[in-house]
């Protein structure tokens, strides 16, 4: 039945999450991709209407999610017109037993294909896949202007980035007690900066990609779109702050680094050695 795929709730969910980022304004013209590991019962509902294409190679080997299904966005595609034609902006894939080539299944109507970060959100699949034992099902890439910002000015690192983000609003050390990783500048769409990602998500859910954007990882789209939103909130306020006290300025006060470990043990969270 045409419009059935459309409706099931997994794609509903995906196109809500799509249009909550492009309304955030992280999403100019074609910026930014987003990918669902889809569970096999979702999968099974819809799987009368797939069509196998060919086995085309990734370019990366992601050996834990072979045989995984999964909905992500097409190359080129805007997220402003995901909600009106989801199945030219995104499409379903299906990667083979080896997990070293693809094969798309459902959509990219028109002729098109997965995101040119399609290395980029297997690999950050594969890695979250076996850290979370099986939970984590969603990437999330955008550019979110403040978090950009901050890569003209901090030093690109994990600890400079992750310290300053917690001091920013109480709750980010909650929300990301593992704190962030940082890359310097690399090629968008290159097979080196899906290795460095992947590597930093082995202990990180959100990965910052110096003057270009943000990775974040989820089990739930509200996870996913929750963290980006977190450390894009806390991005704008320490721009905010910047601004007023210049980058080499003292803050008349901050959360400080036993406010930190107050946090951690009120709320026993395992804070990442940066405070
Ligand atoms: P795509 O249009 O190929 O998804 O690329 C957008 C992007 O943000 C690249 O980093
Ligand atoms: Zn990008």
């Amino acid at each position: 039945m045409v419009g059935c795929v459309e409706q099931t709730p997994f794609m509903r969910a995906f196109v809500r999450m799509a249009t909550d980022s492009w309304n955030q304004g992280w999403h100019e013209r074609n910026g930014g991709n987003l990918s669902y590991r889809i569970p096999e019962d979702e999968i099974d509902s819809i799987l009368g209407q797939i069509e196998y294409g060919e086995w085309k190679p990734l370019g990366i080997t992601a050996p834990n999610v072979a045989g995984e299904f999964f909905l992500i966005t097409a190359a080129g595609s805007y997220f402003r017109n995901i909600a009106d034609d989801i199945s030219r902006c995104a499409g379903i894939i299906q990667i083979d037993g080896s997990g070293a080539s693809y094969r798309q299944c459902w959509g990219f109507a028109g002729g098109g294909h997965p995101t040119s970060e399609l290395p980029t959100h297997i690999m950050n699949h594969e890695v979250k896949k076996l850290a979370t034992c099986g939970a984590n099902r969603v990437i999330h890439h955008a550019h979110p202007a403040n978090i950009v910002a901050l890569t003209f000015v901090l030093p690109l690192t994990s600890e400079a980035f992750t310290h300053k983000l917690w001091q920013m609003i109480s709750e980010c050390a909650m929300v990301f007690p593992e704190g962030v990783g940082v890359l310097s500048w690399g090629v968008p769409g290159s097979m080196q900066l899906a290795e460095n990602s992947a590597e930093l998500m082995k202990r990180v859910n959100a990965v910052v990609w110096a003057h270009h954007g943000l990775f974040c990882a989820g089990n739930t789209f509200d996870e996913a779109f929750g963290l980006m939103h977190t450390i894009e909130k806390a991005a704008s306020i320490l721009v905010k702050v910047l601004s007023m006290v210049g980058c080499g300025g003292q803050f008349r006060q901050t959360i400080t680094d036993a406010n930190l470990h107050s946090l951690a043990d009120a709320y026993n969270l395992e804070l990442a050695d940066f405070a």
